[in-house]
């Protein structure tokens, strides 16, 4: 299997080398979607786990046997990733898809589906923070020194899945070119996880009585999450995932980068953030600046 080497690219953009090879990418990219598959798109760091956790508490009116027995990769795989394919081939029921892909390289594969579709964007301060410790833990990952190196190579789009603003833009900037489209913020959720998975599960037109709502709002909280080996990431070898360096469940809040960014961090990213977001069809939720 030809794996992607560390440094090179699939669409000028970087993968990493271990879970991603040329035939995985374009897999994906020439995928074919079926009307009822539910897609969760994000940058890195916006919330991915969550939603997964969301949709398949959701399609499980509550009970979390699923969630509890299923690792999240198995039950919702990245798209992208070189397994994507078998574990797709032996599920049964209604797919539930991840990826992490720009919407460039997925225009083409989504044209006239009807695939539900949902994008949750989160504020880049707080995605750059948690990408930077998950860069700590995550081996597969180049070292990303110090906060400020990696902070100057996030906003030039040099990490792996290429720039927060293009995701965000491109994803957001053609919501109307996609049939079936929910957006949603990691803010939104955090501020109002019942209204969050109530929306999730009228978009997935999956009514859920107000037992089972709530149900379901326990089970994906932070701490529940934070102790579910199928999600908490603890199950990955401590090569591939070195948890004595950091938690992937790391603080769950929104804001948390204020206890990294010094002033002047703040304000370059203000500035990179007014200018490039201009024509952005969508008004975000939180406060950025
Ligand atoms: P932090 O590192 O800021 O804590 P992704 O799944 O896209 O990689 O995103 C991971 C981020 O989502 C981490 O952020 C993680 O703690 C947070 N997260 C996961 N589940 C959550 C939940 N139930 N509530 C709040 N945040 C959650």
């Amino acid at each position: 299997m030809a794996r992607l080497d560390v440094t090179e690219t699939f669409n000028s953009i970087m993968f990493p080398g271990h879970m991603h090879t040329k035939d995985s990418l374009n897999y994906a990219t020439n995928f074919k979607f079926q009307d009822t598959d539910t897609v969760i798109v994000t940058y890195p760091k916006s919330g991915t786990t969550w939603m997964q956790e969301i949709i398949t508490l959701v399609l499980g009116k509550g009970d979390p046997t699923i969630a509890q027995t299923q690792p999240n990769w198995a039950r919702a795989p990245w798209l992208e990733q070189y397994y994507c394919a078998d574990v797709l081939k032996a599920s049964t029921g209604p797919r539930i898809i991840t990826t992490h892909l720009p919407y460039q390289l997925l225009e083409p594969a989504l044209q006239h589906s009807k695939a539900k579709v949902i994008y949750i964007a989160r504020n880049l301060k707080d995605v750059s923070v948690s990408y930077y410790h998950f860069h700590k833990m995550a081996n597969f990952l180049p070292d990303p020194g110090t906060f400020s190196d990696f902070l100057n190579d996030f906003l030039k789009g040099a990490v792996h899945y290429g720039s927060w603003f293009d995701h965000v833009k491109g994803w957001t900037g053609h919501a109307k070119d996609i049939q079936n489209f929910l957006y949603i913020t990691y803010e939104e959720m955090c501020q109002d996880l019942h209204g969050s998975v109530q929306k999730v599960s009228r978009f997935l037109q999956c009514p859920l009585t107000e037992d089972e709502l709530i149900l379901a709002q326990k089970h994906c909280s932070f701490n529940s999450m934070k102790e579910n080996t199928m999600v908490n990431y603890t199950l990955i070898p401590q090569e591939i995932m070195d948890h004595s360096k950091g938690k992937f469940m790391r603080t769950g809040k929104v804001g948390d980068w204020k206890n990294t960014f010094t002033e002047e961090q703040s304000r370059l990213v203000d500035d990179m953030y007014s200018s490039q977001m201009t024509d952005s069809s969508l008004l975000f939720k939180w406060e950025c600046p």
